[in-house]
């Protein structure tokens, strides 16, 4: 056989298939347009779990009219202009394919109003091919539309699944997208009927809540350049749990399966992890979803930590600030003005309290092991709660966490595996 190259318009056909399978792919890439252009409300509307039809609205920008047509075009794209860009992407668009692979292998309709623009823009589309243009009155925004998807393409329009299994697929792509913009309002309207809505919320925990309608717990645990949020559902439930990274919805099968095991089955689990870009490649998939963490160790790592001080029992003693769950260690009170008892990952540690602040003085202040020995507390001398925590936060930083300057050890400390064993219990 002789190599020969293909005709630009197959390829173009070859790689809107690697942007848009199906409905929730085209539901994805639209809304993402609109919260790119700054849209505060984004409503989206399918018929026929998307087959038939795929509405997307929203007040953002709007598109000038003169760029409108330009909008389709393989790598037309506002967003990025550098190979610089490229590297400090903020926005959910790059490629300048999605709207091309949309109107290549659909009708589809764009209506925008640019906010600086008097009047919109209306374009009709068939097969990537521009049919009509006209001017069109409308409020800032954009309005697609997406009809019969795939009616130029039988294979693989075949290959689409049954309406309820598509429409499930659009419910899940949406409720991802709202749940990391709590500050847009989203309605959703399957076949004539409104099937999610939900107004501006505070923040992720409220969004989410809204969406599920149950209470969830949140627990947090920040170790630079790492942050985690997890939200918990106590009650049983549908057992979904959910990943975003830097506030996107992604897919890491691995960390999931960890989540579910660490989580339970029925508990919904929403995680959001939050690490500086360069830990994140997000490009191992042409769909900017399935995404390969570095450091994905250390994550279990921490996932693991912030679970477990889910129940740790809250001591009247603990003020809310502490009562959140941090890496710190959580102070658990004063043992005869000597021992500060505190829990720190897996443990419970007892600190001299005159030691620990010896090290202190130590470390911090830089003097002479001697003189950070007079000038600190002493056992028996009453410690406020404050000062307390602060000796016990800064530990965390000693260059030795260990011993006295002296040479004595710090603090003596249980695991408490032992201490679950000894009553019977499993840690
Ligand atoms: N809802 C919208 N509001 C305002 N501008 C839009 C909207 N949708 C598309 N655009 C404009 O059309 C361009 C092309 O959109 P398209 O989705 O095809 O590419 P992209 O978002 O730049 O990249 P990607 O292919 O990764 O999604 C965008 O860069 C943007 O300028
Ligand atoms: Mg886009």
């Amino acid at each position: 056989m002789r190599i020969e190259l293909l005709p630009e318009e197959v390829k173009s056909y070859i790689a809107s298939g690697e942007v848009i399978e199906n409905p929730a792919e085209c539901v994805k890439e639209l809304v993402e347009n609109s919260l790119d252009a700054m849209a505060t409300r984004v409503e989206v509307e399918i018929l026929k779990g998307g087959k038939r039809f795929i509405g997307v609205r929203d007040n953002g920008l709007g598109i000038p009219a003169e760029d409108l047509p330009k909008a389709i075009l393989s790598g037309a794209t506002s967003k990025i202009r550098t190979l610089e860009d490229l590297q400090n992407l903020h926005t959910y668009g790059y490629r300048g394919e999605a709207l091309h692979a949309i109107s290549l292998v659909s009708r589809t309709v764009i209506r925008s109003r640019f906010y600086q623009e008097e009047t919109g823009k209306e374009i009709r589309v068939e097969g990537g091919r521009v049919l009509s243009q006209r001017t069109v009155g409308m409020q800032v925004g954009t309005q697609v539309e997406v009809y019969d998807l795939f009616y130029n393409l039988p294979v693989r329009k075949a290959f689409l699944k049954k309406e309820e299994t598509e429409r499930k697929q659009v419910y899940k792509v949406f409720k991802a997208l709202a749940l990391v913009n709590p500050s847009v309002s989203f309605r959703l309207m399957a076949e004539e009927r409104e099937v999610i809505r939900l107004n501006p919320a505070r923040d992720l925990k409220e969004r989410a809540e809204d969406l599920f309608e149950v209470r969830l717990e949140h627990l947090t645990l920040e170790e630079k350049p790492f942050r985690v949020d997890l939200l918990l559902s106590s009650q049983k439930t549908s057992g979904e749990v959910l990943l975003f990274v830097n506030r996107r919805p992604v897919q890491n099968r691995k960390l999931v399966e960890y989540l579910r095991k660490l989580t339970g089955k029925w508990s919904l689990c929403l995680c959001y992890l939050q690490m500086p870009p360069y830990l994140v490649d997000l490009n191992v998939h042409p769909k900017k979803t399935e995404v390969r963490l570095l450091k994905e160790g250390l994550i279990k790592e921490l996932l693991s930590l912030v679970l477990k001080s889910r129940h740790a029992p809250k001591v009247p003693f603990l003020s809310q600030e502490t009562a959140r769950y941090q890496v710190e260690p959580q102070l658990i009170g004063i043992l005869d003005n000597t021992l500060l008892v505190a829990k720190h990952g897996d443990y419970l540690y007892f600190f001299d309290q005159h030691l620990l602040s010896e090290r202190y003085n130590y470390e911090r202040l830089k003097t002479q092991a001697d003189r950070a020995c007079h000038m600190s507390v002493r056992a028996g001398d009453k410690l406020d709660e404050k000062t307390a925590r602060e000796l016990l936060r800064s530990w965390l930083e000693f260059e030795n966490r260990e011993v006295c300057p002296h040479g004595r050890p710090l603090y003596y400390r249980i695991y408490l595996g032992d201490l679950y064993k000894k009553l019977g219990r499993e840690y």
